[in-house]
């Protein structure tokens, strides 16, 4: 059991609590931890779902296994679609995280990597035009963020190649990615021992930045609490749901385990209060330590300590962060290969996905493929994009698990040896999202007003911005009614609610992206995938 919640952490705590919380804090303020908490009340939920299935199918894999075995194959391609977000774009950010902090701790020890080989094309040249474009307009530079000044700089003062085409990309971001799916490639697996030491390593880096944090905070700081509205603090949603990915890996193993219906809801469940404690405590000794108006950098937990003059600390909190970061990146690079694997097994990729190395045992052919996948964009994209990106799929995925519950077992009767607790949603449902409304109308009567205008304002770019809004209110309505008259088991349900709730306030331009992914996805299964799988050839689920 302590392996497992181990493993969970390992897989959980990086990017998110080292780099992503600094912009989600500087957005909402110390507000921000309550959203912590609402996030992970939601993964909760999922979790659960997540340990049903587990227990049910016992068989190693993820979400996607689930879905194949209890859905068939489209509902499975579709989970194992959108998990590439999860594994292989998260792990995007990872690497892109971890170059922010490697490249901060080689200037500390004086090695300078040339400035335009550590930031992404995409973020430099975005940088670039925005200060660009208020030059042009005459306003002074200072209206520009830091981040967008620096990048100026750098894609001015950048090699340029080919007559105009300028060389500036994240090489350390690209190197490591590299260097990982090497080691994933010749079949490294992080032994239980060193897992454990780096988890502990994490969780102590973790306790003494709060221990020593919490002597430089200033209360004043916490206030005004939620200096942006509940707007600002919602602006993080993408940044805090991508703290809590990772504790799904949990379910992966169920196949090793001894006891995997006892063990891993347990232990997915420890992993995430574990989690939800140190995060809510990071945010609030972040945003006490320095004003929250400050936080917008890539490296917050080692910048407020350098801020306040405490540098040694920093520079440990920079190295436990590039050796955190890289036990996340290991993780995801085994898990990505493994299910394309198996969906390759199923005959839903090519048989290539699933060739094994005969030396190494390991999918080799399907490793590179990740490590390209990762890699490359690691070099050139922005990484508030890429966090986006791996939310929305990931939260789509959890949403998708705790509907399979809902239609495997509505009403919590399976005589799987785990099960979700069951508890009607007659008339919960229906209670709980009053509440809500009640809540809402008390506390963010504006965001109702600005919601109603956008809506009735008969301008299709306001509308647009409302349309998730929209179809989550009429699924809400919908799916009261269901658990009404069919007793729809009640936890499942407010895992689906809550996942789909964070997924509206991702903006309509990620769901657009995300849509065109689906598409895509969905085009390669009718052009290739349906026609080779082998459920054509057999009925039932292969293991
Ligand atoms: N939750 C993982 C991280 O923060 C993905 O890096």
């Amino acid at each position: 059991m302590r392996d497992l919640t181990a493993l969970g952490i390992a897989a959980v705590i990086g990017a998110g609590i080292f780099s992503t919380i600094g912009n989600a804090s500087h957005d909402g303020g110390p507000a921000v931890s309550l959203l912590f908490v609402f996030t992970a009340i939601a993964c909760a939920f999922s979790a659960l779902c997540y340990a049903q299935f587990a227990a049910t199918i016992p068989v190693s894999g993820s979400a996607y296994t689930y879905a194949y075995a209890s859905f068939g194959e489209l509902a499975a391609w579709i989970i194992g679609w959108a998990l590439i977000m999860e594994y292989a774009v998260g792990n995007i950010v990872v690497a892109i995280s971890w170059s922010d902090y490697f490249t901060g701790l080689l200037d500390g020890v004086g090695l300078h990597i040339p400035d335009y080989l550590t930031l992404g094309t995409q973020s430099a040249y975005a940088g670039y035009h925005a200060v660009l474009d208020l030059m042009l307009a005459g306003r002074p530079l200072s209206e520009a963020t830091a981040a967008q000044q620096e990048a100026y700089r750098i894609w001015s003062a950048a090699p340029t190649l080919f007559g105009d085409f300028k060389l500036v990309c994240d090489l350390p971001a690209f190197i490591i990615t590299v260097l990982v799916t090497a080691l994933v490639y010749i079949g490294i697996k992080e032994s239980k021992t060193a897992s454990n030491l780096l988890v502990l390593l994490k969780l102590a880096v973790v306790g003494v930045v709060i221990v020593v944090g919490a002597f430089y905070v200033k209360t004043a700081n916490w206030t005004p609490f939620a200096p942006n509205g509940i707007g600002g603090v919602l602006k993080g949603v993408s940044a805090v749901f991508f703290a809590y990915i990772g504790f799904d890996a949990i379910s992966t193993t169920a196949e090793e385990c001894k006891n995997p219906q006892r063990d891993l809801p347990r232990a997915m469940i420890y992993a995430l209060v574990i989690c939800t404690i140190l995060y809510v405590i990071i945010t609030l000794v972040l945003t006490g330590m320095v004003s929250y108006t400050e936080l917008g950098v890539g490296d917050p937990l080692s910048f407020v300590f350098k801020q306040v003059g405490v540098d040694w600390l920093a520079g440990v909190v920079a190295v436990s962060a590039v050796f955190a970061m890289t036990s996340v990146l290991l993780v995801f690079q085994i898990g990505q290969p493994r299910i394309w694997l198996t969906m390759s097994r199923d005959g839903l990729l090519p048989p290539v996905f699933a060739k094994v190395h005969p030396k190494f045992h390991t999918p080799s052919f399907s490793t590179i493929v990740t490590g390209l996948f990762v890699g490359v964009p690691a070099l050139l994209l922005n990484m508030d994009l890429v966090i986006d990106l791996t939310s929305i799929g990931t939260l789509f995925a959890f949403a998708l698990v705790c509907g399979g519950i809902l239609i495997i077992d509505p009403h919590g009767q399976s005589d799987a040896r785990f099960k979700v607790p069951y508890l009607s949603g007659r008339y919960a449902v229906g209670l709980i999202l009053l509440a809500a409304a009640v809540a809402l109308w008390q506390y963010n009567r504006s965001a109702i007003s600005e919601f109603w205008q956008a809506v009735s304002s008969g301008d299709y770019e306001q509308f647009r911005h409302q349309i998730p809004m929209l179809v989550f209110l009429l699924f809400c309505v919908g799916l009261t009614v269901v658990s009404f008259t069919k007793r729809l088991s009640l936890l499942p349900v407010l895992g689906l609610l809550t996942n789909l709730y964070l997924m509206t306030q991702l903006g309509i331009s990620n769901w657009m992206l995300f849509f065109g992914w689906l598409i895509i996805g969905l085009a390669i299964y009718f052009g290739y995938s349906n026609k080779h799988s082998k459920l054509n050839t057999r009925v039932g689920y292969k293991q």
